[in-house]
Formats: C-alpha cells, sequence, structure tokens
C-alpha cells in the first residue's frame, strides 16, 4: 500500500452512541478539539437524525470547522431514508469538507429478522438513498456508504458485492465494511475486504469499521490496510457499542512500526487517552495497550534484566515502542516484587540518589524478595528503609536518615551512617542544602554546588508522580556529578540529592 491511511474517527458518533450519559453540544466540541489536536483526516460528528441535541450538536461542529477553515471530513451519520438524510446534510453542509454515511443492513440475518425485507429490495432503497444523498451534497460534499453486518455477508457475498457497485455508480465515493459484530477471525474479514477493494474502481476509498467482540478489531483494522482498505475507522481509547469499536491508538502505533507513513500526531495520543477516558467516564483499565497504567511496568527478574539493559534504546528488550512516541514520558518502570532480581534493586536504589553498585543491589535482593513474600509489592520508601536498616555498614559511604530542622535557631541536626558508624551532627546555616554543604565538608567530603533544580515528577510517571524531584550539581576536585532525589517531602528530596552526589564523587 502507498496511499496514507485516512483516519476517520467515530468517537462522536458510534462511541457516543454507545455512553452512559452522550455528549451534549459543548462536551462534543472539547472532544472535536481534541480529535483536532491529534490531526485525524475524518470525524465522525454524530446521527443528526437521532435527536435534537446531536443535530444541534452536529451543526455546531460543522460550523467550527468551517469558522477555522479546517480541511477535515465532517460527516454525519442518517439511515437510509429520505428524512435522516435531508437532516443529516442540514447539520454538515456548512463544514468545508462535508460528507453524509448512509447505512443499510445487507446480512442475510439482518436483511429476513430486522428489516424483514427481500434482498432486492434491500439493494433498491440503498441505491436510491444514496442517490438522493448525492442529489443533496452535489460537488460539495461526498457520500460514504455502509452495507452494515458486512462482516456477517459471508453466504451473501456476490449479492453485496453487486450491491456495492451499484451504489458506487449511484453516487458513494467512499465503500464503509462493517464488523459490525466481530463473531470469527480477521482473515475472514480481511480476504472480504480485499475482494471488494479488487473489484471497485481505485477511485473508490475502502474504508474498515471493525467492532471488539472477540478483541480482534486492531488486528482486523490493520490487516485491512494491507488488503487495500485506506479509511481506517477508529474510536479514541477503542470506545463503542459492546466492547468497543477499533482503538485508534493501536492500529496507528501498528502502522507506524510496519513502516507505514501517515498524518497523524501520534505525540498527542497518550494525553487524547487519559483526557478522552476522564470525558467518557470510562476508565483505562490497567492492562489497556499503550495507554494503561500498567504497560510499562516490569516484575519479573528476566524482564527487568532485559529492560534495564535496553532502557535508552528505542526498541527495548520488553517494550513494543519508545512510549515518547505518543506522548508518555516513562518507558520501564522497575517495581519490587518477590518475582523480581538484583536489577530491579539497582535501579530503583540509584533512581533514589543512592548509586549503589550491582553486587550490593544482588546481597539486598533476597532480603527484600522475603519480605515481599510477605507483603507484596514494595513501594521505594520500604526498599529504601530496608536498604538503610541492612548497608549502612557499607564503607566509604554516607547514608542519609533524617535532618531535624531546630525552628528559629538556622540549626539543622544530621542523622546518618559514615563508614558503617552511626553519627548525628548539628550544623548552623541559612538553610538546609547549605547545612548539607557545610556537614559534607566537616565529615572529610567536601562538595561544591555548581547549581540546583526543583520539579515535580509528571502524572504520566506512575511511580514518582507528584512527587518532588530535587537535582543538583556539586563538584570537588574537577569532577562534577549529578545528585538526584525523590520524595513526596522536598526537604527530604533535596537531601537525598545532595547524599546521592556525595557518594557518588567518594562513593
Ligand atoms: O457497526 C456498524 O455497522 C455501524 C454502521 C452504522 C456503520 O456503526
Ligand atoms: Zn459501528
Amino acid at each position: 500500500m502507498t496511499v496514507k491511511p485516512f483516519f476517520y474517527d467515530i468517537t462522536l458518533r458510534d462511541a457516543n452512541q454507545a455512553l452512559a450519559t452522550p455528549w451534549n453540544k459543548e462536551q462534543k466540541e472539547v472532544v472535536f478539539k481534541q480529535l483536532l489536536k491529534l490531526g485525524v483526516q475524518g470525524i465522525e460528528v454524530g446521527f443528526p437524525a437521532a435527536s435534537e441535541m446531536d443535530f444541534e450538536s452536529c451543526r455546531n461542529l460543522a460550523e467550527l470547522a468551517n469558522k477555522l477553515g479546517s480541511q477535515v471530513v465532517i460527516s454525519a451519520l442518517a439511515r437510509a431514508k429520505d428524512s435522516d438524510i435531508k437532516k443529516a446534510w442540514q447539520a454538515v453542509k456548512v463544514a468545508p469538507k462535508p460528507r453524509i454515511h448512509v447505512f443499510l443492513a445487507m446480512s442475510p440475518l439482518s436483511m429476513k429478522h430486522v428489516l424483514q425485507m427481500e434482498p432486492m429490495a434491500v439493494r433498491t432503497q440503498a441505491v436510491e438513498a444514496v442517490a438522493f444523498a448525492k442529489s443533496l451534497v452535489g460537488e460539495k460534499g461526498n457520500i460514504e456508504f455502509s452495507p452494515e453486518h458486512f462482516g456477517d455477508c459471508v453466504e451473501n457475498f456476490d449479492f453485496v458485492l453487486e450491491s456495492l457497485k451499484q451504489i458506487v455508480e449511484a453516487g458513494a465515493t467512499t465503500i464503509n465494511l462493517p464488523n459490525t459484530v466481530e463473531r470469527y477471525r480477521p482473515m475472514i474479514y480481511v480476504d472480504m475486504v480485499r475482494k471488494v477493494a479488487e473489484a471497485l474502481p481505485k477511485n473508490i476509498t475502502v474504508s474498515v469499521h471493525c467492532h471488539n467482540d472477540l478483541g480482534m478489531a486492531t488486528a482486523a483494522t490493520v490487516e485491512s490496510y494491507f488488503a487495500g482498505a485506506s479509511q481506517m475507522e477508529c474510536a479514541l481509547n477503542g470506545l463503542g457499542e459492546r466492547s468497543g469499536n477499533t482503538n485508534m491508538y493501536e492500529v496507528a502505533v501498528a502502522l507506524h512500526n510496519s513502516g507505514v507513513e501517515m498524518d497523524l500526531n501520534l505525540g498527542e495520543i497518550y494525553e487524547t487517552a487519559i483526557l478522552t477516558s476522564k470525558w467518557a467516564k470510562v476508565p483505562i483499565y490497567a492492562k489497556a495497550p499503550l495507554i494503561g497504567i500498567e504497560v510499562v511496568s516490569h516484575r519479573s527478574g528476566i524482564h527487568q534484566d532485559g529492560a534495564s539493559k535496553t532502557k535508552n534504546m528505542k526498541k527495548g528488550a520488553y517494550r513494543p515502542i519508545d512510549y515518547s512516541l505518543i506522548g508518555r514520558h516513562e518507558n520501564d518502570v522497575l517495581t519490587f516484587t518477590s518475582q523480581s532480581g538484583k536489577t530491579a534493586v539497582y535501579e530503583i536504589l540509584n533512581h533514589n540518589g543512592y548509586p549503589v553498585e550491582l553486587d550490593e543491589a544482588t546481597e539486598l535482593q533476597p532480603i527484600l524478595k522475603e519480605i515481599s513474600e510477605r507483603e507484596g509489592e514494595l513501594p521505594d520508601s520500604r526498599i529504601l528503609e530496608v536498604f538503610r536498616e541492612k548497608c549502612c555498614n557499607l564503607n566509604g559511604r554516607v547514608i542519609f536518615h533524617t535532618i531535624d530542622v531546630i525552628p528559629g535557631e538556622n540549626r539543622f541536626v544530621f542523622k546518618f551512617h559514615k563508614d558503617g558508624v552511626h553519627c548525628e551532627e548539628s550544623i548552623s546555616a541559612e538553610g538546609p542544602i547549605e547545612a548539607a554543604l557545610l556537614l559534607s565538608r566537616k565529615i572529610g567530603l567536601p562538595v561544591e554546588l555548581n547549581s540546583y533544580n526543583q520539579s515535580v515528577v509528571s502524572d504520566a510517571d506512575k511511580l514518582w508522580a507528584g512527587r518532588a524531584l530535587s537535582e543538583i550539581s556539586l563538584s570537588v576536585n574537577g569532577k562534577t556529578v549529578i545528585g538526584r532525589g525523590v520524595s513526596s517531602d522536598t526537604l527530604v528530596a533535596n537531601m537525598r540529592a545532595v547524599f546521592g552526589g556525595i557518594n557518588k564523587l567518594y562513593g
């Protein structure tokens, strides 16, 4: 395929109709603006015949697209009946690129039991509806047609194909092939898509629209691209009826990883996902591909080892992408459980400002493992606690425990271990960082401060989110290091950074 995928978003229509509280005009506008940021090429803004509220919402978004001079296709859904089609056109006609999306079921089951119509009558209705829609849109807009339940049309495929040819002659330029209910293996659907793409004129866009009833909508959509479909109908966060529609992020990343070029701002994906979950009031499940909170976590020792060894590489041993691709600022998060190894200990201690060596981490790992068998996953604070308790006899190392600020006296009392010996020192200084620097000189490990920065770890970083991150540049004898410390207490973060830096310089 050389054609770039055309991302056609159906969140405001297919997903919205499945929400417990469908969005109103204002809410739809917020989602719409996010879709523009994401850079999709088409947006199905709603089903105007469904309600006056949806009609108004669609019209509002078409007007907004017009005001912004947006070149995104603005589409409205309509059943194959004149009143729906008129309503859809009324709603979207002011958009720079309007579209009417007409649909009618063509599966044997639906025609017989739902529509209760003969196949030929269904074909005639579809052709006439498309011709009518075309007569309204003229050259300004275009028509998409969907044979609903296309995925169920294995037995009457020839009938459907012939109908689609006539529908194209009547004026449809996009033929969308819905797998309205996912029942079979993806390749059955993909093969049917291929046959349609081969049979229709080359200027017709073949589109795919998959529901995720068996969890394979992404697979069916991605493979359909390579079978000749170029319009991908997807929803944000995979929202939609039942188990949802095809998840846009998964399709985009799978195509990107397969070398397909596209005009989507992939870097907006993660933020879009978080916002969509909030707006739709549908939580992102922890293991959701790409966007779930858990999907960057590594807990087993073997995976942690591989993740650590490839952490700065674009392609990680146990990660599908460098998550910065989708705007997620965390890649490999290592946490400690009874399944974890020395690498997790090493990474966690270093991240918290204790520059231990792998040998030291190896010694601590079985102790932590035993504790974790009783206590479950260990938070960093617990690992640091055990580290201080067990490793305070490490020679040549200063282990910071506490700092007490004596109010009104500009005095700071430090408790720490040095060379395995417990120490307590009282220092007078203007502030705690100055006090720590004075202490470093007093205990024979002098360091000079070059710069200091404190920030808050972003929400995207699950493990340390919201905590203070101190980064302090220290030097001695021409050698410079950065000490880093994280804590929910800014003072403790500062001290971890200073003592981490001292250990890096002298340890
Ligand atoms: O799933 C479906 O069949 C649909 C059609 C209206 C396109 O959403
Ligand atoms: Zn659908």
